[in-house]
This record gives structure tokens, sequence and C-alpha cells, in this order.
């Protein structure tokens, strides 16, 4: 039996609170302990509380991790994520710097199919290669839990690939991943001219072979013109909850189409984006206990403006979540820190609220708010240590790493 002390955190920001996500005024309440401190027994959670209290119940063998005045946080879960793909996007973000749009940069073939060109093209092992560095970066940034999307395959062999690619990379490192069915991302190339055949194999191939394997928990979808329709996005999505999948949306990113509004009638978990999103979408949400799953970081990527409407979902009793989108064309970052800082600079999130969606909401959101996304007995011993003395500081302070350790299940998962 291992037992671990984390002594003297200038704060332990734990979470703590109902078991349930959080929701209004709850989100500002983060649950903080001063000089606080944790005692883990092979790797969960058994004591919480003031570092003088800990340290009187730590047992003599016990190792000692000396938080040293930083702050202690759970890890990080990022609730939408694209984390296997192959090459990257610069050059379009080049394009974007001198003006054109992701939306003309995708009309001349390049955007999600550019990405798609080249994951086809990499065999399972480049793609592990690639993903593997990027779980490194999701760890070195204090995230311990990701939900993972598939979408850059876009045919039977391809998609499947992708998501056998997030299992190993969940065996292989201590990251967490949990996997989502996106092959509605975009119409492949060779579909341009008969859509309606992509959506069959979808239907027919891709949904019997994902869930047949058990390769991913949840089914998503890019609803937005250009892409999936409502309609052609019920009837997929249909088809995915009998299956057996859970259901997770991109709507309204781009254009309102009434997105949100599909995602509280299929009785989704997420809606994710919402950028769009106007009041009526707001409401169909709050009615149907949908989550939304606010992505900043695509909209700075993209240079747009135009942020969800963060205020009015917390006004309307929305359990808000915040996660980075990360992905090669419209939000190349997996630092939920600097998600923070969007989210207080351009939506009006406090950095309590934000801490609050982006750890124990998010858990929350992905089935898993009993196991992980806060600091209490009974819980992994998931968490994050930080170079500043208060948790706000990660945010004020962008764009600057500030990730001290990173424990997953008790043990040390950065750096190694
Ligand atoms: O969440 N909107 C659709 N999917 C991604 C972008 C994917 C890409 O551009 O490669 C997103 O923003
Ligand atoms: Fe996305």
């Amino acid at each position: 039996m291992k037992t671990v002390a984390v002594l003297h955190a200038a704060q332990l920001v734990t979470l703590a609170g109902p078991q349930r996500p959080r929701i209004g005024g709850e989100l500002s309440e983060p649950a903080v302990i001063r000089d606080g401190g944790m005692l883990v027994r092979d790797g969960a959670i058994v004591a919480v509380g003031e570092s003088d209290e800990i340290e009187r119940q730590t047992p003599t063998d016990a190792q000692v991790v000396d938080a040293g005045g930083r702050i202690v946080l759970p890890g990080f879960i990022d609730a939408h994520t694209h984390p296997v793909f192959a090459g990257n996007r610069v050059d379009e973000f080049e394009l974007r710097s001198r003006g054109a749009s992701y939306e003309e940069i995708a009309a001349s073939g390049g955007g999600i199919r550019s990405t798609v060109r080249k994951t086809r093209a990499a065999t399972e092992a480049e793609l592990r290669q690639q993903a593997l560095k990027h779980a490194r970066w999701f760890l070195q940034c204090g995230t311990t839990t990701i939900e993972a999307k598939s979408g850059y395959g876009l045919s039977v062999n391809d998609e499947l690939k992708m998501l056998r690619v997030m299992r190993d990379i969940g065996m292989q490192t201590p990251l967490e991943l949990v996997p989502t069915f996106l092959g509605p991302h975009a119409i492949p190339e060779e579909h341009a001219n008969s859509p309606a055949k992509y959506v069959e194999i979808v239907v027919n191939e891709m949904l019997p072979a994902v869930a047949g394997e058990r390769l991913a928990e949840y089914s998503d979808i890019f609803c937005e013109r250009g892409y999936f329709d409502v309609d052609t996005s019920r009837k997929i999505l249909t088809e995915a909850k009998r299956h057996g999948l859970r259901l997770r949306m991109h709507v309204d990113q781009l254009t309102n189409s009434g997105g949100a509004a599909l995602a509280a009638e299929l009785g989704a978990i997420t809606a994710d984006h919402l950028e769009q999103t106007e009041a009526d979408g707001i409401a169909a949400m709050q009615k149907a206990n949908v989550q939304p799953v606010l992505l900043p970081g695509s909209v700075y990527a993209l240079g747009k403006t135009r942020y969800p409407r963060a205020r009015d979902m917390i006004d309307a009793g929305l359990a808000v979540v915040l996660a980075t989108d990360f992905n090669p064309g419209s939000s190349p970052t997996l630092s939920m820190p600097m998600i923070l800082s969007f989210a207080a600079t351009q939506m009006k999130m406090s950095l309590s609220e934000g801490v609050t969606a982006a750890t124990i909401n998010a858990a929350y959101s992905l089935g898993r708010g009993n196991k992980i996304g806060s600091l209490e007995p009974g819980k992994l011993a998931n968490f994050s240590i930080f170079n500043c003395g208060d948790y706000r500081e990660l945010a004020y302070f962008f764009g600057m790493p500030q990730t001290h350790a990173v424990y997953v299940r008790g043990e040390c998962a950065w750096p190694l």
C-alpha cells in the first residue's frame, strides 16, 4: 500500500461540493483551503484538509510531496479535443494572418479535408507517435483527462484507425482519453457529389463497427451549413443512440442553424461551440439539461470576435464547461490556462467560474463526476501543482507555462 501526502499548498482548490454539476452562483465557489494538504492511498484521495491536520495523519513511510506555497488543483478535464491527426495546418494559419477566412480556406480544398488527406496517408504507428507528443503536451499543461474525437479519417478503416490510436495512447500514457466517434465531421472528397452516400456509410458501416468494437463512448457531428444540416444530423445521431452511444454535438459555430435546439431535442449530453446561439437555443438547452461546452480558443485562433454568450448561459442555470477544442485547424492549443484567460477577458467569466467549468463540470459532462474533477475523499488523486500562490494567476499571467508537476492516480505524470 502506497501513501502520498501533499502538504503546504498555498491554496488547495478542491472543487468540493454537491454530487452534480455546478450551476449559477455555485460556479463561483471552488472551495479553496489555504495551506491545504491531501492524503492519497493507492492512487485515491483519502483525506483533504489543512496541511497541519494532514501531516498529523501521515504515516512515517509516506512519500511527501511538498507543494511549498504553490497552488494545487484537480487535473484539468478537457471535454472537447481532436488530438489524433497527421501534419498540421500552419500554412492555413499564415493565410488567415494575411486575411483569408476559415470558410474560404475550406472552400478552396483546405480545412478539415486537408487534415483528412494527411491522416489517411499516415500509418497507425505514425499517428500514434504524433498523438503521444500531444498527450505529453496535455499533461504538461496540467490536463489529466481529455475527451478525444475521431473525424479525420472519414472512411470505415481510417476512423477505426484513429479510435484505436486513442485507445493505445490511453493505455501507454497516464493521460485518460474518453473516445468520441466523429465520422460525420465533413463530407470526404470522394463523396463530394454524393453526400447521401457518405451518410449511408456512416449509418450502415461506421456506427455498427465502432459500437461493435466498443471503440467510442460518445457520438458527435459537425452540424453546420455545408457540412451536416439539422435533418441529416437528426437522422445520424438517432442511429448513434440506437447503438448505445451518448451524444455530443458541434453546433452553431459559424452559423445559427438551430443546432442547440436539436441537441436538446435529441437529449445530447453536451452542445459544443454555440458562438451563434441565441436566447431560444439557451432556453432549449436549459429545459433538456444539455451542458454547453464553450471553446473560446477556436474563436480566438480563427481571428473572430463573436464569443458564446457565457453569462446568459450561467444566468439561465446551465452547467457550463470550458474546453480547448485542440485541433490543427481552428484551435491549435492544448492549454487550459490559456482558455481560462480567454474566458475571463472575452466572455466575462470569473476565474472561479472558469476553474469550475474546466474541472468538475467537465467531469460530469463525461459521465465521470463521481471519479474525477474535484479533490475529495474517494476520488482519484489526479492533481496539478502550479508555480503561483493564487489560482487566479493561472489566467492573469497568460501565455506562460506555470506547471510545476502533474499527478495521475497519485503518481507523477509530468515532468518525467
Ligand atoms: O471544432 N468545427 C469543426 N471541427 C473543428 C475544426 C476542425 C478542423 O478545422 O480541422 C472545431 O472547430
Ligand atoms: Fe471541435
